[in-house]
C-alpha cells in the first residue's frame, strides 16, 4: 500500500504488512541464515521497495546488499525499515536527490530508561507538546542516517545529532553536534514523519 507521509518531490513511500513474500534468489541468498522473522522482515521490505520501484519505472531488480546497506537499482535511491509487523520502503530517482532514509518505530518501543542514550541533554530538557516526540526523534535520526551513511561511511553516535522538530507541519531537520566532517552533511537534508496506528515513520531526504 502506497503511504501517505508527505514525501518529498520524486519520492515514493511503500508500506507491506510482514509477511512471506517470495524473494528472487539473489535476495534469498542475503538472509539463508537468518531465523524466520527476520526473513520475513526482510522479504517485506523488499516486496514494499519493489512496488515502490514500479510505481517509478524501475524492471523489478533485486535489491541485494553492501554489508548491511541495501543496494538500489542504477538510477534510483531508496531505504528500508521494519518492526514485527510492518515494512516500509521509501524510493527516489536519483536525479531528484543524493541520498533517502526511512525508519519505522513502534511508538512505545522508546522507554524512558533509553533517552538517555539517543537523545541529547538539550532534546531530553525540552517541554514536550505531544509525549510522542521523544521517539519521533529517536526515529528521525536513524531515518537521517540512513540517508547519511551510505555517502560517508561513517557512524553518527545518537548523542552527536540534534532533532529540530517542527510538530504542526509534521516535519525535521538534524544538526550534527560531532567533530567528523563528512557527517555535517546531516544538516543538509530535509524530515517529515507521520503515525499509522502505533507506530511512526520518518522520511529524510538529501536533495
Ligand atoms: C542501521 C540502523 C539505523 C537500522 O535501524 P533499525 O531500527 O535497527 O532497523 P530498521 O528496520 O529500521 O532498518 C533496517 C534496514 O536498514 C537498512 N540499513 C541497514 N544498515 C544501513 C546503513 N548503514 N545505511 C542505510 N541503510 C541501512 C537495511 O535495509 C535494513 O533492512 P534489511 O536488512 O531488511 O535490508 C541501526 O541499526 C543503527 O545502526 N543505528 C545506529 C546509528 C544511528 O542511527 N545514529 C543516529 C544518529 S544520526
Amino acid at each position: 500500500m502506497e503511504l501517505g507521509l508527505q514525501a518529498p518531490a520524486g519520492a515514493v513511500v511503500f508500506a507491506a504488512t510482514v509477511d512471506d513474500y517470495p524473494l528472487p534468489p539473489e535476495e534469498a541468498l542475503c538472509v539463508e541464515d537468518a531465523g524466520e522473522q527476520r526473513q520475513r522482515q526482510f522479504a517485506s521490505g523488499r516486496h514494499a521497495a519493489r512496488a515502490a520501484l514500479r510505481r517509478l519505472g524501475g524492471a523489478g531488480q533485486p535489491i541485494v546488499r553492501e554489508g548491511r546497506r541495501p543496494c538500489w537499482p542504477a538510477g534510483f535511491i531508496g531505504s528500508i525499515s521494519h518492526t514485527d509487523t510492518l515494512a516500509v520502503a521509501a524510493v527516489a530517482a536519483k536525479s531528484s536527490g543524493r541520498s533517502i532514509g526511512i525508519d519505522i518505530e513502534r511508538i512505545r518501543r522508546l522507554k524512558p530508561a533509553l533517552h538517555r542514550k539517543v537523545l541529547t541533554e538539550e532534546e531530553r530538557r525540552r517541554p514536550w507538546r505531544d509525549p510522542r516526540e521523544g521517539v519521533v526523534a529517536f526515529s528521525a535520526k536513524e531515518a537521517g542516517y540512513k540517508a547519511v551513511n551510505p555517502l560517508t561511511d561513517a557512524f553518527i553516535p545518537f548523542r552527536e545529532a540534534e532533532v529540530e522538530l517542527d510538530w504542526k507541519r509534521s516535519a525535521f531537520r538534524l544538526r550534527y553536534l560531532g567533530r567528523h566532517e563528512p557527517n555535517r552533511l546531516l544538516n543538509d537534508g530535509v524530515g517529515t514523519f507521520g503515525f499509522i496506528g502505533n507506530e511512526v515513520v520518518t522520511l529524510f531526504f538529501l536533495g
